[in-house]
């Protein structure tokens, strides 16, 4: 399973990204505008930084404003890739922005049947928000199951990026169903690492060793 990180944070980038953790990017306008920076400057930086598709989301809702602000995001840099809402006119916009051959990852998906429109479309990533959904007594990884099975029903060329991640299970979940790609925020990715047996296990060998060994 491919990691992407879920910020627009450029040193959390860097950090990751100098562990060889990061595949790709997503940002989306809650993110951007928490770093208070120019989001063409923010998306050139991270593009600098990560080899690896970099999801930049489209702020119009009607077909023409998002092919046109699609068109122009591309031209950052050759891993772009626009963010489309799942609204009629956003499904309108991927399947002009696909035959244009513009990648498309579409957003805000909460239903299979939603997921199913995106792949007719012609969306190359899929974001199914785990999280939003958990939040309201539904089940988020459930609609990563029905994804799955709908992906490996056919031959889309498409990759499900599950998303809205709040918790190191739900990443650990996401690679058990075989999700392809798991955004994770910085904060979740620190929480990876930890087990407290770890410290503990290094802080004895540590002892033992210099227990054994002082002069
Ligand atoms: C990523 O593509 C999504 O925009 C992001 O994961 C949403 O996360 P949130 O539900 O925590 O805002």
């Amino acid at each position: 399973m491919k990691f992407f990180l879920d910020t627009a944070n450029v040193e959390s980038i860097k950090y990751f990204a100098d562990m060889g953790l990061v595949d790709g990017v997503t940002t989306n306008p809650s993110l951007v505008a928490k770093e208070g920076r120019n989001f063409e400057d923010v998306i050139r930086e991270i593009s600098e930084i990560v080899d690896g598709p970099i999801s930049a989301e489209v702020l119009s809702t009607d077909v023409d404003g998002m092919v046109r602000e699609a068109l122009e995001l591309s031209e950052i840099h050759e891993n772009i890739v626009i963010k489309v809402p799942m609204t009629k006119d956003g499904i309108k916009a991927t399947h002009i922005l696909a035959n244009k051959g513009v990648k498309v990852n579409m957003t805000l998906i909460f239903s299979p049947a939603q997921a199913l429109l995106a792949l007719k479309a012609g969306a190359r990533f899929i974001s199914p928000f785990i999280g939003r959904l958990d939040d309201i007594s539904c089940s988020g990884m459930e609609l990563v199951v029905a994804v799955r099975d709908i992906l490996d029903n056919y031959d889309f060329e498409c990759e499900i990026i599950v998303a809205s991640i709040r918790h190191p299970l739900h990443v650990v979940e996401a690679a058990r169903l075989g999700a392809d790609i798991a955004t994770i925020p910085p904060s979740v990715m620190e929480k990876l690492f930890n087990h407290p047996l770890t410290d503990v296990g290094l802080e004895r060998f540590l002892k033992d060793w210099s227990n054994a060994f002082k002069k």
